[in-house]
């Protein structure tokens, strides 16, 4: 599938209910819900004040990403906070199943996710596991960095494991999405990229939202 999932992490926070009907009206699937705690990233976004307006203003599924430590003493309340699906970083945990358990039996989709210094064979035994998995294609903390290119052989390895265990599970990219590297990714076996600067910061970001599912792969 092709799904794009906008982060509002990007949006400007003075409008954010403009910024979340803008994004009702877009043809994105998701929105995708950005939650630093300072301590696993260095830097601090927002949290569950902000699921509020989130959850009551938009019509489309929240895909939280949560970048904190300890995950597993909040991803109950991420839950019923109104997330459609809730991730964590596998890095961030010993052993990523409790926290799963937790989120999965809120009737919570789980999706886990990989910093890009983590290799992606330590995803292999959660396949099966998880609903999705998520290849941070620039390091955890910040919108508005470089796409890393070498995330595209991830994908490809991550969707070949998934294709011969014959699992339905979904692998969401995030970081430096843009309309150069979005048709590679879909083309490597993204289903969900994730969006944040090249999205707020378009002339027309409903026009962006369009144009990272339609671009073709460049002609060489
Ligand atoms: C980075 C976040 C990303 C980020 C994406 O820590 O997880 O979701 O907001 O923003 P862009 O698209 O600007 O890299
Ligand atoms: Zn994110």
């Amino acid at each position: 599938m092709k799904y794009i999932s906008p982060s509002i992490l990007s949006a400007d926070f003075a409008r954010l209910g403009e910024a979340i009907e803008m994004l009702n009206q877009s043809e994105a699937e998701w929105i995708h819900v950005d939650v630093m705690d300072g301590v696993f990233v260095p830097n601090i976004s927002f949290g569950f004040p902000v699921m509020e307006p989130l959850k009551r203003l938009a019509r489309k599924p929240l895909d939280v990403h949560l970048m904190i430590t300890e995950p597993i003493r909040y991803v109950e309340r991420f839950c019923d906070a109104g997330a459609w699906s809730v991730g964590f970083h596998l890095e961030a945990v010993d052993d990523p199943m409790p926290t799963l358990e937790k989120i999965r039996a809120k009737g919570v989709r789980t999706a886990l996710t990989i910093n890009p210094d983590i290799a992606p064979e330590r995803l292999l035994p959660y396949l099966d596991k998880v609903d999705m998995v998520m290849l941070m294609s620039v390091f955890a903390g910040f919108g508005g960095q470089k796409f890393i290119p070498e995330t595209l052989d991830k994908v490809r390895f991550i969707k070949q494991a998934i294709r011969e265990r014959e699992l339905p599970t979904l692998i969401e990219v995030d970081g430096g999405v843009n309309t150069e590297n979005a048709p590679l990714l879909f083309e490597a076996g993204a289903d969900v990229l994730v969006a944040g600067s090249s999205v707020f910061r378009a002339p027309d970001p409903m026009e962006m939202i369009k144009k990272l599912k339609t671009t073709p792969i460049p002609s060489v």
